[in-house]
Formats: structure tokens, sequence, C-alpha cells
């Protein structure tokens, strides 16, 4: 079995003042880069839907294109904690839904815990989920899943009475036995003061530095969409551009005759050769 970061490993960090590195990956791939690159949370986020999947929110996404993903990051990885997104409505209709989806990552995706979106109104799911020995992770602030009733992808907790809202949700996730938080484009002092006010980490997006920890979506912060660019994203590298650049080359190469040349390819001695066309 593999010896993975645990929820109370990451519990500790924020006891001990260390940052919480959490990063969005989709398939096998990306997750051998980014266990090297040694992220403690790997996340599959339903932002799948639409970094991967070309839809044009996360609403579509549903269950079984979750755990093939899933499934594809825990085959990838050996240490990160392994984080499952619940898709909208895989949740909201009832806690026996939400038992046996969230379930189903553990037992047939190899994740090692959960994320749900909502405050106060989920905290009875989340209860019912940790009762059963299912790590859940909330997600509060701008939660995309709601964007329909948002109208949009706005900046929440801007008001008194907001902000307010927002701390009474952190809190009753919390207490519900939530290991940890997303705070979603939360303005910074709001995001600030949640963080302290509890005893598990708030992982931020878009909410400042003074969250315990960070999570980005990796198709942002390397660059794979060189026009899309999110506020909160920082640009690392400009991954996009290289594989165009690459594949380009390769292309004019095929075309022109240049690739492959005799490296890439599998020679024998001309002599040994025998013209068989006669025999076909
Ligand atoms: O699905 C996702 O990528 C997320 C992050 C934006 C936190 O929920």
């Amino acid at each position: 079995m593999d010896n993975r970061i645990s929820i109370t490993d990451l519990k500790a960090k924020k006891k001990r003042g260390e940052k919480i590195v959490m990063f969005t990956v989709y398939d096998y791939p990306s997750a051998r880069l980014v266990e090297e690159a040694g992220v403690d949370i790997a996340f599959v986020g339903d932002t799948l839907g639409m970094v991967v999947l070309g839809y044009d929110s996360t609403i579509p996404v549903t269950m079984d294109e979750m755990l093939h993903h899933v499934k594809a990051v825990a085959r990838g990885t050996h240490t990160a904690h392994v984080l499952a997104d619940m898709p909208f409505m895989s949740y909201q209709a009832s806690v026996e839904d939400a038992l046996r989806n969230a379930a189903r990552f553990l037992k047939e995706g190899g994740a090692q815990s959960v994320k749900l979106e909502g405050g106060a109104r989920i905290a009875e799911t989340v209860r019912v989920l940790v009762d059963a020995g299912i790590p859940v992770m909330g997600h509060i602030g701008l939660t995309p899943q709601s964007v329909n009733q948002f109208g949009g992808y706005k900046v929440q907790g801007k008001t008194p009475a907001a902000a307010a809202r927002l701390l009474n949700d952190a809190k009753a996730l919390q207490e519900a036995g939530a290991y940890a938080i997303v705070l979603e484009c939360v303005p910074v002092p709001v995001a600030r003061m949640v963080t302290e006010k509890l005893s598990i980490p708030t992982i931020g997006i878009g909410a400042g530095v003074q969250c315990d920890g960070q999570v980005q979506v990796f198709h942002d912060l390397l660059g794979l969409y060189p026009d899309l660019q999110p506020k909160h994203a920082g640009r690392y590298a400009d991954v996009g551009d290289t594989i165009v650049r690459a594949v380009r080359q390769y292309a004019n190469d095929v075309r022109e005759g240049r690739f492959p040349t005799d490296k890439e390819s599998f020679l024998m001695d001309e002599r040994v050769f025998t013209d068989v066309t006669h025999l076909a």
C-alpha cells in the first residue's frame, strides 16, 4: 500500500504554520509529473468538465467521468493525497446519494477524501460522510456548481452580511467534521478572518496568501490555454505555446521529408536485405 499524505498530516501542517500545496490533476501523465513535483494534494476537480472535456461549466460532469479520471490520478501518484470532487447532483438530492457516491471514490477510485461545495446547508451530509469514515473537504465562497444561482463567477463575501454568512458556513463545516475548507474568490481580509477563526486548514484560490494552503488549476497555472488567464492564477509556464510550436515543427518536418531521420528508424544491412516482392 502507498504511504500517502493523510488528513492528519494536512491538519498538522496548519498547527506548524506550514503551507499546504494542492493542485488539480486529471490524468495519469500529469499525475506522475505533479507527484514528482511534490504537491501535497492531487485534486481531481470537477473543472475536469471545462479544462479537459470541453464543457462550458462544471454542471454536466458525471460520477462516471469523475471516477474514470480519479482512478488514473491514483495510479499516477504514490505519496500525494488524492482528493476527488463530488460532481453536481451527486450529493445534493439526498444523504444516501452522497454516501453512495463518495464511497465509490474511495472504494473504486482510490481517492483518500472527497470535496463538496456548500456551507451550513450541507453540514448534515458532511457529518454523515465523516461518520462513515469518508474524510471531507468543504468548499465555500464562489462555488462553481451554483453558477446559475450566483448569476456568474463572482467574488463572494464582499458585504459584512455576506462575510458573516461565510464565517458561519466555515464553522458549520468544521463542526460537522470537515478536515479542510476551500475558500474560492473571497476578499483577502475575509479569507484571513475565516482562516484565523478555524482550527482546520483553509485552502485558498483567489483568497490571498494568508490561507493555510493554495489550490490552482493545472491548465491555468501551466498555460495550456494561452488565451485563458483567470485573475487568481499565476502563470508558471507556457506549455500550450510549447506544444503548438513542437507539433507545428513535427508537421513541417513530416511534410518536408525531414522526419524520421536514421536516428528514429530501424536500419539493416542493405547487403542482407532481400527484395521479396515477387514472393508476395
Ligand atoms: O474543480 C476545481 O478545480 C475546484 C477548484 C477551483 C477549487 O473546485
